[in-house]
């Protein structure tokens, strides 16, 4: 698969890791960087370049990271067609795809270790979406909510 991944200093050293992984699994990876480990620079510099790549098709999936994921996964979600959702778990790693075909994995370089987060990625990127009836249904409420907010700006 080809992957994207972006982080601010605050996820750095895992970023690093996660590319070698990725690589080593046979994934065609893009690095959105940081490209080095700079302690004051900004996640929407290297997270809104990913989105929109997500959302261009440029890569087919995301992962972001920062120190809490927590401003990766908010900044994500501002480019339109991103699903993107702070994940620590391995149920909602798979889930969060198979139901609401999150296209962005966010996590945080503080608080996951690397053996896990290397279990969220590849079970991440294993899952697919289920395309059954009631998620559609549900992701095309979501749906309605961009165009809303897109009438109303
Ligand atoms: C950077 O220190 C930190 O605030 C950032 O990486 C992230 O955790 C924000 O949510």
């Amino acid at each position: 698969m080809r992957v994207g991944l972006a982080t601010d200093h605050g996820g750095f050293e895992l970023k690093e890791e996660l590319v070698a992984k990725l690589k080593a699994a046979g994934h065609e990876v893009v690095d959105f960087g940081a490209h080095q480990l700079t302690p004051d620079d900004d996640y929407p510099d290297y997270v809104t370049p990913l989105a929109r790549a997500v959302v261009s098709g440029e890569v087919e999936r995301g992962i972001a990271i920062c120190g809490s994921g927590v401003g990766a996964s908010v900044c994500a979600n501002k480019t339109e067609g991103v699903r993107a959702c702070l994940i620590h778990d391995h149920f909602s790693a798979k889930q969060g795809v198979e139901d609401d075909h999150m296209n962005i994995l966010c996590m945080g370089g503080r608080t996951v270790g690397a053996c896990v987060a290397w279990d969220l990625v590849e079970t991440y990127l294993n899952a697919r979406y289920s395309q059954e009836a009631r998620h559609l249904r549900r992701l095309g409420k979501v749906a309605l909510l961009d165009a809303r907010e897109a009438r109303v700006s």
